[in-house]
C-alpha cells in the first residue's frame, strides 16, 4: 500500500458548555483517516457532524482541540498555498473582478511567473469553468452559479498538492452541476492531484470518489466506514448507472445516511474501532441490508 500523502490522527474538535449543561461539546472525536497521493476522497454526513471543521483543520484556518494533520511528512499548522480550498459560499473578493479573483492567487503561487504568463493561466482555467467573457465582471455582477465557479477555477489554477473541497456544487444548478463536474473529472485525471470533498450528494460522490468516508451524526461523530468506489475510470454519468456495483454502492450509502449513521455508535459492529474504520466494498456483501448490525467478515477489510 503506498504511504499516505495526508495523515488525520485523533482529530478531535470540543467547545465549552454542552446542551445539558455539560462541561464540554464534543463535535468529533478519534478521527483518524488517511489519504494517498493522487486519490479522491469524499466524506459524508448529516449536518453539524464536523465536516466543515475537519475541511478548515486541514485548510489550517482552524485548530483541532486534539490531534494531529500531517501532509507530505509534515504537520499542519496554518494556511498554505500548498492546499486550495473551495469553500461551502464562494469567498471572493468582492471589489476584483473573476479575472483578478484568480489572477490574485496565481501571482501568489508563482512569484517567478510574469504576468502574462500569470494571465493566460488564469484565463485558461476562467474558461474551463464557462466563464470566458465574463472575466471583467466583480462577483455582485455575477449569478450565485457563476461566482462558486470563479472560486473553482481559483482553486484549481493554483494548482496544489491538496484540492479541500466544501460542498462546492451546492449552489449550481443540475445542468451546471453536471458540466462542472465533468470538467472536474478532466482536470484531476491530468493533474492528479490529491482531494478531499465533502459532499451531501451521493450520485456526486459516486461518480467522482476513489473511497467516501462515512461520519455518524453529531455530537461525539466519528468516521464510521471507509467505502470503496471501485468502478473503472474514466467514469461517465450516464454509464456508470448501468453497473451493478453502482447501485450496491448508493444503496449502502443512503442506507447508512437515512438509518445507521443515527445509532451507529450506541450498536457499533463488532470490533469497531473509530481509531482504524472498516473499509467496506459495497457489492461484495449483502448481509448490511438484511441485518442490521455487522454485516458479513468478507466486506470488511482493515484500513490503508
Ligand atoms: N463556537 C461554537 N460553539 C459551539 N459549537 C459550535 C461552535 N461552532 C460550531 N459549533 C458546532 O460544531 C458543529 C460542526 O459544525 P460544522 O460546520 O463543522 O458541521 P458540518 O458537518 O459542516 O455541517 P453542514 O453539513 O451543515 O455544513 C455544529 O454542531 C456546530 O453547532
Ligand atoms: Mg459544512
Amino acid at each position: 500500500m503506498a504511504e499516505a500523502f495526508l495523515k488525520v490522527q485523533d482529530l478531535a474538535r470540543r467547545y465549552p458548555g454542552g446542551k445539558r449543561g455539560d462541561a464540554v461539546f464534543t463535535v468529533f472525536e478519534q478521527v483518524n483517516f488517511s489519504i494517498r497521493k493522487g486519490e479522491f476522497v469524499c466524506m459524508i454526513g448529516h449536518s453539524g457532524c464536523g465536516k466543515t471543521t475537519i475541511l478548515n483543520v486541514l485548510a489550517g484556518l482552524d485548530r483541532a482541540s486534539d490531534g494531529v494533520c500531517i501532509m507530505d511528512g509534515r504537520e499542519i499548522a496554518g494556511p498554505s498555498l500548498d492546499r486550495g480550498v473551495i469553500f461551502q459560499n464562494h469567498s471572493l473578493l468582492p471589489w476584483h473582478s473573476a479575472l483578478k479573483n484568480v489572477t490574485f492567487a496565481v501571482a501568489a503561487r508563482h512569484r517567478d511567473w510574469n504576468r502574462r504568463q500569470v494571465l493566460e493561466h488564469s484565463q485558461k482555467y476562467l474558461e474551463r469553468v464557462g466563464l470566458r467573457g465574463s472575466e471583467a465582471r466583480r462577483p455582485a455582477q455575477l449569478s450565485g452559479g457563476m461566482r462558486q465557479r470563479v472560486g473553482i477555477a481559483r482553486a484549481f489554477a493554483i494548482e496544489p498538492k491538496l484540492l479541500l473541497m466544501d460542498e462546492p456544487f451546492g449552489a449550481l444548478d443540475a445542468l451546471t452541476r453536471g458540466n462542472i463536474q465533468e470538467e472536474l473529472i478532466r482536470i484531476w485525471s491530468k493533474t492528479h492531484q490529491t482531494v478531499f470533498m465533502i459532499t451531501h450528494d451521493v450520485d456526486e460522490a459516486i461518480l467522482l470518489a476513489d473511497r467516501i468516508l462515512l461520519m455518524t451524526n453529531g455530537p461525539e461523530a466519528r468516521i464510521a466506514e471507509s467505502v470503496v468506489v471501485d468502478l473503472p475510470r474514466p467514469r461517465d454519468r450516464t454509464q456508470i448507472i448501468h453497473l451493478p456495483a453502482y447501485y450496491a454502492i448508493r444503496n449502502h450509502l443512503i442506507e447508512f445516511l437515512v438509518r445507521r449513521s443515527k445509532d451507529f455508535l450506541r450498536h457499533p459492529p463488532a470490533g469497531f474501532d473509530p481509531r482504524n474504520p472498516p473499509t467496506v466494498q459495497p457489492g461484495l456483501e449483502t448481509a448490511v441490508f438484511t441485518a442490521p448490525g455487522p454485516s458479513s467478515p468478507r466486506a470488511h477489510r482493515s484500513a490503508p
